[in-house]
């Protein structure tokens, strides 16, 4: 009989960290983040100054290439983003094959995975021009495919890309005109959701980001890996966690009642937990929620529903929680999710497209990370090992015996 925890023993070192809390599986020079500070930066950029000063597609280059573009290289890729938008007329046709009510999620996971079948012209990973026709087809497509899944999900025709348009105010249209009735694009909601794109754009290692390079590393294509990153973003503890606080919202109604959903949060053997609230890596504000929290003021101003009930819910479980002695005392603070899905709301969007909206935005992190990785002349195939706590080994025996 082999004992297994002396061939560990025996094997050197090994660490054990369930849910990687205090392991680095990369390096990266993409983005920074102080937990503790509430700090977040991006190519050293801090995410406050990229979110009020530049906008999402500059935000993009600078993910992307690792600077800030000058004019020329932005307009040049702008016009490049642009020229990629729309898709392949058969991928409508594709789109087609789902259930008219499947969750957009479900249906953005199949459409991006298949885009490896639809532009295999840019799936040889070890060719360079290849993997910057992918990246860009991705950054490109994805408004296109996240509006797709929203129109084939209420039953309206799809609405092709307009490339006169900014990248903001082309995803609105694209997700609420409708025949015959062009839509107005309003600069601020424009603005608002350019901004949710931009605080969106990555955030180093989490688990979507993760998955993505642990994909990637077996050398799959582009497409794949990003399908892979949606599927994992979906899962209400990461991206769908902005559609989980908006629903909670809605359910606590009220803000007296409040304090009975505080005390639940609370409690060990109730499984609900505040949407919106704690982090693995922010023990302090979300540097993304503050800035997310002054779009929602002007959102909500210049809708004229300032008075929103689920705002007034948000705003005082927000102060409620503060004061807190337990949130206090485990550093749970509000994330960007807690504000973001008050905004898509007040614009005008279901919750089932929050976590598209997220997915879309955090496309080129996963592209940034999926490219550097790549051009690691170290990079391994990602392996993580496990300890082992089942039976020894032991001898098979005929089922007429056991
Ligand atoms: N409400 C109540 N208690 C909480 C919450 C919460 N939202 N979050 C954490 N806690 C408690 C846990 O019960 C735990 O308590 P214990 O020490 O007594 O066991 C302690 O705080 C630490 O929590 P962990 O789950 O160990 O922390 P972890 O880093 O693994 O989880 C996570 C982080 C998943 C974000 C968690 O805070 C959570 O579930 N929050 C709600 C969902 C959410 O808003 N997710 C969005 C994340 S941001 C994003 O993806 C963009």
């Amino acid at each position: 009989v082999i004992d297994i925890r002396k061939l560990y023993a025996q094997a050197g070192v090994f660490t054990y960290d369930p849910g990687f809390t205090s392991t680095a599986a990369c390096d990266s020079t993409i983005t920074y983040i102080d937990g503790e500070a509430g700090v977040l930066l991006h190519r050293g950029y801090p995410i406050d100054q990229l979110a009020k000063q530049s906008h999402y597609l500059e935000v993009c280059y600078l993910l992307l290439y690792g600077e800030l573009p000058s004019a020329a290289q932005l307009e040049e890729f702008e016009t490049l983003v642009t020229r990629h938008t729309m898709i392949h007329e058969q991928m409508h046709n594709f789109f087609r094959g789902f259930r008219r009510d499947a969750h957009p999620m479900a249906t953005m996971v199949g459409v991006v995975g298949a885009m490896s079948a639809f532009y295999h012209d840019s799936t040889d990973i070890n060719d360079e021009h290849q993997r910057e026709v992918a990246s860009i087809r991705l950054i490109a497509k994805m408004p296109t495919i996240a509006a797709m899944a929203y129109k084939y999900s209420i039953g309206q025709p799809f609405v092709y890309p307009r490339n006169d348009l900014d990248y903001a105010s082309n995803f609105l249209r694209m997700c609420f005109s409708v025949p015959a009735e062009e839509y107005e694009v309003n600069p601020i909601l424009a603005r608002a959701m350019d901004r949710i794109f931009t605080l969106h754009a990555d955030h180093e290692q989490n688990a979507s980001t993760s998955t993505v390079r642990l994909a990637s590393s077996s050398g799959a294509n582009p497409f794949a890996c990003i399908a892979a990153g949606i599927a994992c973003l979906w899962g209400p503890a990461h991206g769908g966690a902005n559609q989980a606080c908006l629903e909670m919202l809605r359910e606590i109604g009220t803000p007296d009642r409040i304090p009975e959903f505080i005390e639940r949060a609370k409690d060990k053997n109730d499984p609900f937990r505040l949407m919106g609230f704690g982090h693995r890596v922010y023990k302090n504000f979300d540097p993304r929620a503050k800035v997310m929290k002054e779009s929602a003021d002007e959102v909500l101003e210049l809708l004229g529903i300032e008075n929103n009930p689920t705002l007034q819910v948000a705003k005082e479980l927000e102060r409620v929680a503060l004061e807190d002695p337990y949130f206090a005392e485990k550093k749970l603070y509000p994330n960007v999710d807690f504000y973001s899905g008050i905004i898509l709301d007040a614009m005008g969007f279901p919750t089932s497209m929050f976590t598209p909206i997220f997915a879309l935005a955090r496309t080129v992190g996963w592209v940034s990370q999926w490219k550097e990785q790549l051009a690691d002349p170290q990079l391994k195939i990602g392996r993580p090992r496990q300890l082992y706590l089942g039976a020894a080994a032991r001898n098979y025996v005929d089922i007429e015996t056991r």
